[in-house]
């Protein structure tokens, strides 16, 4: 019997901003029910690396693998269909929405079945339910981090690329957070964050690769970077 394909798999993977290269060649792999994170600073590639799984920049070349099948350059409504979610850096909310309309629609616009409801995301963040009546515009920046999770969970993806969501958060909001992504993750949720915050991206992280300018500097468990603070020094150093 073979092994199954991972999850995702992404084969040499390349991508231009019309004649800036900027992705050479990244390979990397996400197994069902792991969260794998993408460390690097500033301008590496991350949110680029996330683009182009979601079909919003095709690559210039490589292969991004879901589940064996090849699907690089398909629209980014299709790959969502697939079952790939994606919460991007900016935090898109509807601002004159309430936090329970930001959901419903969200509900509504969903293609796929799954266990995500409004409920079932108010279970996993609680504060939203608190302020289900509160405008968008009105949250402050951990909370519209929680409902644009929340927003991309209704959708019911197997995979969620989760895009620098510490981002400009105060620290005790970065650690409640923290506590929800974990909380996710053990639903059974699979998880590529990308990050620049090392701290965090170590607490959630089963496997790490570290970007830099474009490139694949490093691969492997988040353990032997939590415990090797030399080796952290040398990869991370800023
Ligand atoms: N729309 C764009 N047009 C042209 N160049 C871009 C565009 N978006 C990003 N770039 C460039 O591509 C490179 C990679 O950017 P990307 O946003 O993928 O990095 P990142 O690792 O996500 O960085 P950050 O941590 O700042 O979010 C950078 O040099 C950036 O300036
Ligand atoms: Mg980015």
């Amino acid at each position: 019997m073979t092994a199954p394909p991972p999850l995702l798999a992404i084969e040499g993977l390349h991508a231009a901003y019309g004649l800036s290269r900027v992705l050479f060649g990244i390979s990397l792999q996400v197994e069902a029910g792991e969260c794998v994170c993408l460390l690097g600073r500033n301008g590496v590639g991350k949110t680029t690396t996330m683009r182009s799984v979601m079909g919003l920049l095709p690559p210039t070349g490589g292969h991004i693998l879901w589940k064996g099948t090849d699907i690089a350059g398909w629209a980014p409504h299709r790959v969502a269909r697939a079952g790939i979610g994606f919460v991007p850096e900016d935090r898109r909310v509807f601002a004159e929405l309430t936090v329970w309309e930001n959901l419903d629609v969200a509900a509504r616009a969903a293609r796929r079945d799954g266990k995500w409801t409004i409920d079932a995301v108010y279970e996993l963040f609680p504060i939203l339910r608190e302020l289900r009546n509160r405008r968008g515009g009105f949250l402050s920046g951990g909370e519209q981090q929680m409902l644009t999770i929340a927003r991309t969970l209704m959708g019911n993806p197997e995979l969620l690329l989760l895009d620098e969501p510490s981002e400009g958060l105060a620290p005790l909001v970065v650690e409640a957070l923290l506590h929800n992504i974990s909380a996710l993750k053990e639903q059974g949720v699979t998880i590529l964050l990308a990050e620049q915050g090392v701290d965090f991206s170590l607490a959630l992280a089963d496997r790490v690769y570290v970007l830099e300018k474009g490139r694949i500097r490093h691969a492997g468990p988040a353990a032997e970077l939590r415990n090797d603070q030399e080796l952290r020094n040398r990869l991370l150093s800023l």
